[in-house]
């Protein structure tokens, strides 16, 4: 049994990994998502049950988990230099003169590369396995973010030669090298904004910050679900397999490696230009951000002969596309007021073509932005789309400027409420501090409240929220609770769709102590912040009692959250709302069973979790251990009582506990032999975390 479910494992493993390619690298597939899907739970089953066959480079790693890693600095075998950059057809020229020069006038060809606008990422492959992958940092040395990398599917775990398809005619080096770019698709970049601004949580810039951003996550489940894409296009090592760069790179995708699609090999500056010219237009078609093309000397004999300046290499340079830019009209400025009450000003233009929709809108960030130009109304102004998806102002042409413009001043008072706006100190935004009554703060806290992550009432939305809004029916997040059937039908045919919101909204009474932190929308405390808080005060009275010193106690609440929670409990209107929400039976307090060990089963044992766990999260099992009387310990020692071992358990972690001889035991037996009487209770006990599961399943899906 035992053989066959091992074999199974590798099999199944092999598969994956090949369905992987053909989906992410090939665009390929020959499988459903269903029944990849499919496979990946057997195969999650079949490792849970076995942590003795973990595989840090199992295809099970895409999904990720929630231990929590901090980076550590690596230093780069060779060093990740950068290029020089041009925006101008003359230094291309410049450069490849110079390049014929230094060659002595021998014949020489030019890779020509799209230049990906992403992170870049040095990739360590070692017999044929993904080892190490380290972002550039100063160059030197950067962070290693492996955990993080392996669940990128467009990254091969492990080379295609090497678990047995066609032998290709390069063998894959013992040991190499290759470097590339990690990117956000486009898409996915915008429809993570989209959630972002529903949740109320700060928008990124472009996609190459979300690609960053997500990169540096300590939670690699999260990672995965961000989908987050990867192109290679540079191939490092002792023994490669042959002088040309394009023909090495060539080998590369046959190891199952993306590489760049628009590659061209050339020997002309004409047709260097012509590449340009093509990816200039085409490059808009593209799912990912391009920002300039790469000329490479093919040849790495040449390379050699050519050298290195101290910053970057004499064989290569990017010429970067020139952002595109209109001019157009400023008719006015408007403000807008979001769910913190920041204020955002708005350029309204006339309606203009560029990179191929109209723009009429673009963000004017803060006062001293607009100061920085002295924007008046009626000014011509440059407008361009770049990196950003969001077009932005980036010049003025003063000289058009009509005498007697009048200059754009700061709004003094909150568009939507009147209220005088304030600035904090420190902070480049203005604030309406009339939170209580100020009608877009007022929805979108109610917004917040019933979000997916927060109470999630999913049959109501932001347009039911604005129509309950209009009609007076809510005025805060406690007049939710006091909606009735016929408030919302009001004699009409809704009567349905009327109880399933009363229905949905009384459910959510259910919604963990946790959650229910999060959806009051307390400025700073995010999700993780909530659940710190949470588990450590345990009820929201101790939470309104504690002092700012006591707040900063709690792991990863600082000056700024422990400020903001006191300012929040300091308001009767949030008082109020709270002690209503209590009333109509809102969690305002951790489950009896979370607080209370019931019994001291696990009494005496220094239990370590490690790998990724299919019944409960990690914080689950953690939060089991501590309340049944045990210790959760991070490091094996030889006090440890057992390893409960997952998937995916490091290999450092399962041979230090061989050495020691520290029992590993898997995640079904952990259950049965401390929980066989009542293994459905010990489900319903564990404070609900289906947020963290859901991200360790949603990583799973395509
Ligand atoms: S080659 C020594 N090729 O641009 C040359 N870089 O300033 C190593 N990049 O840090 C880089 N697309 O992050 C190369 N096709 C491409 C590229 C590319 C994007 C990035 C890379 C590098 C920066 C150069």
């Amino acid at each position: 049994m035992i053989v066959d479910e091992k074999a199974r494992i590798v099999a199944l493993r092999q598969a994956l990994h090949e369905h992987n390619y053909r989906y992410y690298v090939l665009n390929q597939p020959i499988v459903s998502d269903q029944e990849f899907d499919f496979m990946m739970h057997e195969l999650q089953d079949l490792e849970a049950r076995h942590p003795e066959l973990a595989d840090p480079n199992s295809p099970s790693v895409r999904v990720g988990s929630d231990l929590s890693q901090s980076f550590e600095q690596v230093e780069h075998r060779y060093p990740m230099l950068s290029l020089s950059n041009t925006y101008n057809e003359d230094e291309v020229r410049s450069w490849y003169e110079s390049v014929e020069k230094g060659l002595g006038g021998a014949p020489f060809e030019v890779c020509c590369e799209l230049k990906y606008d992403g992170l870049s990422i040095s990739l360590t492959y070692e017999d044929g396995r993904l080892v190490r992958a380290v972002t550039r940092g100063d160059g030197v040395r950067g962070d290693d973010v492996t955990a993080n990398v392996k669940t990128i599917r467009a990254i091969p775990l492990v080379l295609q030669q090497v678990e047995g398809r066609q032998k290709g005619q390069f063998p894959v080096p013992e040991s190499f090298e290759i470097r590339g770019e990690i990117l956000m698709p486009i898409k996915v970049f915008e429809n993570l904004n989209k959630e972002r601004e529903l949740a109320g949580e700060q928008l990124f810039a472009n996609p190459r910050n979300a690609a960053s951003g997500t990169l540096k996550l300590q939670n690699s489940a999260v990672v995965a679900s961000r989908k987050l894409d990867a192109y290679l296009y540079f191939l490092l090592g002792e023994k490669l397999p042959t002088d040309g760069h394009f023909e090495n790179l060539e080998v590369a995708r046959q190891w199952g490696f993306k590489v760049g699609e628009g590659m061209r090999k050339v020997r002309t500056l004409e047709e260097i230009y012509d590449f340009i010219h093509y990816w200039d237009v085409e490059r808009r078609n593209l799912p990912v951000a391009t920002d300039g093309i790469v000329l490479k000397v093919n040849s790495l004999r040449q390379q050699e002969q050519l050298g290195y300046t101290a910053k970057s290499p004499r064989w290569a340079i990017a010429y970067k596309f020139k952002a595109e830019r209109v001019c157009t009209r400023l008719l006015s400025v408007s403000y807008q007021v979001g769910r913190t009450g920041a204020i955002t000003p708005v350029a309204n233009m006339e309606p203009v073509q560029l990179a191929g929709t109209t723009v009429k809108r673009a963000t004017l960030n803060n006062e001293d932005f607009i100061r920085s130009f002295d924007l008046h109304i009626g000014d011509y102004v440059y407008v361009e789309k770049g990196g950003e998806i969001i077009p932005k102002i980036v010049g003025v042409d003063v000289s058009r400027r009509e005498a007697g413009a009048q200059a754009v001043t700061f709004v003094a008072r909150c568009p939507e409420c009147g209220s005088g706006l304030v600035r904090y100190e420190g902070e480049a935004a203005h604030y309406c501090p009339n939170d209580a009554g100020c009608p877009p703060q007022i929805k979108g806290r109610i917004e917040h409240f019933i979000a997916r992550k927060a109470m999630d009432i999913d049959s109501l939305g932001p347009e039911t929220v604005d129509d309950y809004f209009q009609r007076g029916m809510i005025r805060n997040v406690a007049d939710l609770y006091e909606i009735r059937v016929s408030d919302i039908n009001q004699g009409g045919s809704r009567e349905k769709s009327a109880q399933k919101i009363v229905q949905a909204i009384r459910e959510s009474t259910k919604v963990p102590f946790e959650r229910v932190l999060f959806a009051l929308g307390i400025r700073f405390v995010g999700e993780t912040s909530a659940k710190l808080l949470a588990r450590h005060f345990k009820s929201i009275d101790a939470l309104a009692a504690a002092s700012m010193e006591e707040l900063q106690q709690v792991e990863g609440v600082g000056e700024m959250i422990a400020r903001s929670v006191m300012a929040y409990f300091e308001s009767p209107v949030n008082r109020e709302i709270i002690s209503r929400l209590r009333g109509y039976g809102v969690q305002m307090q951790l489950s009896e069973s979370a607080q209370q060990p019931q019994d001291n089963r696990l009494a005496g044992l220094n239990i370590v979790i490690s790998g990724v766990f299919v019944h409960h999260s990690r914080d689950e099992y953690k939060e089991m251990i501590e309340r049944y009387g045990g210790k959760n310990v991070s490091s094996i020692s030889s006090k440890t009582s057992f390893v409960l071992a997952g998937s995916n358990m490091g290999p450092s972690k399962l041979e230090k506990a061989q050495q020691l001889g520290v029992e590993v035991v898997s995640e079904d037996e952990f259950l049965n032999r401390y929980f066989s009487e009542s293994p459905s209770s010990v489900a319903d006990d564990a404070e609900s975390s289906s947020e963290s599961r859901g991200e360790y399943v949603e990583g799973s899906l395509f």
